[in-house]
């Protein structure tokens, strides 16, 4: 490990203990063993710090918990929201922790009564078997950037980073090369790794540029579409690995907002379901910003038939459709549309199904962080995985919940996926609109799916 990093690494820590003396002397403890001050959340009991879990998406590399009378159920929540952290259960009886067996989460047991004796042994224990995550993302120097993002770049921007075994970054790229796909590939192969990084401190800069590059397709008149969807295509891939490792930054922000006027622009003022249906086949390259870009587009397309035209409704839902999948780590999680397939398929590991539970609820704290965006795209975001008989996700909302525009955009995937296996020909909209009525019979579904079917407008 190099000097930066060790001197950089951080650890994000939970404490949850009922005695305010307690929640003190524990948080001392844990300061004590890693002498430096520590900013730990801190909550007074089990069901806020779900809350906060819940709400934030926020993971932690410790969390030292009491675990008294507390449900089962809550508790299990917890673990399952807490993520891949190293738990320290503080209880009555080292039983409770076997019944937990099952989650892939790591628990150390703690008699209550001797929290403060225990805990720096324990820790320790944790520390040396390599069991506790270090946290150090807000804090890196690097920016992890997904390889595919490399190639599309042209001269590269900045300096491309790999992460060797012993933890030293190494220049791979230098900025002004041509990188090329396959050349990406086979280095990755060869050292077996999966991603690279950019320099923290390049990431404004490449930020500044593809905000250039969309200032100008927007400033072009007429449009040009292919530099436009190329601008668009960029900024999405850039704004998804910024996210990743430094959050939703205003210029991150700037980026998105400016992609989703280049394609309202785009698409003109009569969106046509068909013409856009036929660009799903002829994607390659970044699934999940094809599929964010093509799912915005049609969102459009559906609302312009049923005489919803206004532009804010536009770009409510492209914004939405921009942001609903961003934190998804890896393309093949996106192609998921229902979780209950996903788990029965044996293709997507524990983690990788929490993962996409979790999704839409992070997106949707993408969108409450930014500023000046209507409230109705965090709520299409948030459900945009739940469905009208309230098979979906996360909440198993069912359609007297479901608000108008996420049920247009819920309605929007479901043809997405439909077009998907009209591999070679036309995706043929009449027998869609007959096999899934009976489905989106109920509720606003219901209303929207008749319009679509008959041409009809619902002002
Ligand atoms: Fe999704
Ligand atoms: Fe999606």
């Amino acid at each position: 490990m190099n000097q930066a990093q060790n001197s950089e690494q951080n650890i994000d820590v939970l404490l949850v203990f009922t005695e305010m003396a307690v929640l003190d002397s524990v948080h001392k403890e844990v300061e004590d063993h890693f002498k430096r001050p520590i900013a730990a959340a801190r909550f007074q009991n089990l069901l806020d710090a779900v809350d906060h879990l819940e709400k934030t998406g926020k993971k932690y590399g410790l969390i030292v918990f009491e675990h008294r009378s507390s449900s089962l159920t809550i508790l299990r929540a917890f673990l399952e929201l807490g993520g891949n952290g190293a738990y320290v259960l503080c209880g009555l009886d080292p039983k409770i922790v076997q019944g937990l067996e099952g989650s892939d989460t790591t628990i150390e047991f703690i008699q209550a009564d001797a929290v403060l004796s225990e805990l720096p042994k324990t820790i320790n224990r944790l520390e040396v078997t390599g069991r506790m995550p270090m946290m150090h993302r807000e804090e890196s120097e690097y920016i992890l950037v997904r390889p595919d993002y490399l190639p599309s770049m042209g001269p590269l921007e900045a300096t491309v980073y790999a992460q060797l075994i012993d933890g030293h970054y190494v220049p791979v790229f230098n900025q002004g090369d041509l990188v090329e796909k396959q050349e990406v590939e086979k280095f990755l192969e060869s050292k077996k790794l999966t991603h690279f990084y950019f320099r923290r401190e390049d990431c404004a800069g490449i930020l500044g540029s593809r905000q250039k590059d969309l200032d100008r397709a927007l400033s072009k008149e007429p449009i040009d579409e292919k530099a436009t969807t190329k601008a668009i295509e960029r900024g999405h891939s850039m704004v998804r690995d910024v996210v990743a490792t430094m959050g939703f930054t205003p210029e991150a922000q700037k980026v998105a907002v400016s992609s989703v006027s280049a394609t309202i622009k785009l698409m003109g003022a009569k969106p046509k379901l068909s013409t856009i249906l036929v660009d799903l086949k002829n994607k390659d390259g970044n699934y999940l910003t094809a599929h964010s870009l093509m799912l915005g587009k049609v969102c459009c397309a559906l609302a312009f038939k049923i005489g919803w035209t206004s532009n804010t409704t536009y770009f409510k839902l492209t914004l939405a459709a921009f942001l609903h999948d961003l934190p998804l780590s890896n393309d093949k999680l996106a192609t998921v549309f229902s979780l209950d397939k996903a788990s029965e398929s044996g293709n997507f590991s524990t983690d990788e199904l929490k993962e996409i539970r979790m999704h839409s609820n992070k997106a949707a704290d993408h969108a409450r962080s930014m500023s000046e965006v209507p409230s109705d795209v965090e709520q299409i975001v948030a459900q945009h995985h739940e469905r009208p008989d309230g098979t979906g996700f996360p909440r198993g909302l069912n359609s007297k919940f479901i608000t108008p525009l996420s049920a247009l955009f819920i309605i929007a995937q479901d043809i997405i996926e439909y077009s998907q296996t009209f591999k070679n020909k036309e995706v043929d909209l009449a027998s869609y609109y007959d096999a899934r009525e009976a489905y989106f019979n109920s509720g606003v579904f219901k209303k929207i799916i008749h319009a679509l079917k008959h041409d009809l407008k619902i002002l």
